[in-house]
């Protein structure tokens, strides 16, 4: 696996292999690497000729200083990861090549960033939106891998790329979960074995109200939901909301493709989910259009 710290570097890498007649993926990543990240270098040596993984600390997403102190920094380790997946080069670029002296732009994003986690961290999603462009531009890559489990992310990022015709393909890519259910995070690091243990109750609210929402029920009854995770030992649910699937957009009633979002703290943890829900009819229609009668 190659490796690059500047622009210059990572580019003469990709003005070798775009020489060559290659396709490019590139999975954004800040390191700390798990499977779920290690699911999205596959798909990308699957769909790709050539993957790179960065690993770049953003520092403009974080608005807690203390956060952005104590997030793990694992290069050695997360290349280590990486070795069995066929990756060809790591950008990991040091905070100055990102953000040299005088940098004063900003890539901001509306309306699918409001509320959600738009809501408790101002400017995170600016600051993730700014750094993908960066990084999509820096490699020109044709297709970038992004994990569903961070959907207001994901969805912003597409967004993004089509508002500025940026000439990349964004693949979503499905949540990885441990066998009890639990989104697969950086996060889940930072979880004592007590709050290990209670996790998952997140990942079974959401089930639950989706079921509820499949067979009729309108969005009051993610109050439940909120309650039960409450119950199962989180410190404060920040919210579980109904929006719909493409853009966003708050819903009351599960009338079309939707997503169940959900963050609540757990210790030092604020931990994140999401499932997709879909109208109980459109189910058995998509199902008959896939069976093509
Ligand atoms: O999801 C992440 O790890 C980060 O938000 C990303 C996309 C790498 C941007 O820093």
């Amino acid at each position: 696996m190659l490796t690059a710290r500047t622009v210059p570097d990572l580019r003469r890498f990709v003005r070798a292999w775009r020489r060559a007649g290659c396709s490019i993926g590139v999975v954004p990543t800040m390191g700390a690497l798990h499977a779920g990240h290690l699911s999205l270098a596959a798909a990308s040596r699957e769909r790709a000729d050539r993957s790179i993984v960065t690993l770049f600390v953003n520092p403009k997403q974080f608005n807690d200083t203390a956060d952005l102190a104590r997030y793990p920094r694992t290069e050695e380790s997360d290349r280590e990861k990486l070795a069995p997946y066929g990756i060809d080069l790591l950008f990991a670029p040091p905070p100055e090549v990102m953000y040299p002296a005088g940098f004063a732009t900003n890539v901001s994003v509306s309306s699918v960033t409001d509320g959600l986690c738009g809501a408790d961290r101002p400017g995170h999603f600016d600051g993730v939106a700014t750094v993908v462009s960066k990084l999509l531009i820096q490699t020109g890559a044709d297709f970038a891998f992004f994990g569903e489990k961070d959907y207001q992310q994901l969805t912003t990022i597409r967004r993004m790329v089509r508002d500025l015709d940026l000439p990349v393909e964004i693949v979503g890519c499905p949540t990885v979960r441990d066998p009890d259910g639990l989104a697969l995070s950086s996060r889940n690091a930072l979880l004592s074995p007590e709050e290990r243990a209670c996790a998952p109750a997140l990942h079974r609210a959401l089930t639950a109200a989706a079921e509820r929402l499949r067979k009729g029920e309108d969005a009051g009854c993610l109050a439940d939901a909120a309650a039960g995770i409450a119950a199962a030992g989180f410190d404060a649910v920040d919210y579980v909301e109904l929006r719909d699937a493409e853009d966003l957009v708050p819903m009351q009633r599960l009338d079309r493709p939707a997503r169940l979002l959900a963050a609540a703290h757990l210790g030092r943890a604020r931990l994140i989910d999401n499932i997709p829900v879909e109208p109980a009819a459109r189910n058995s229609s998509d199902r008959r259009n896939r069976r093509g009668n």
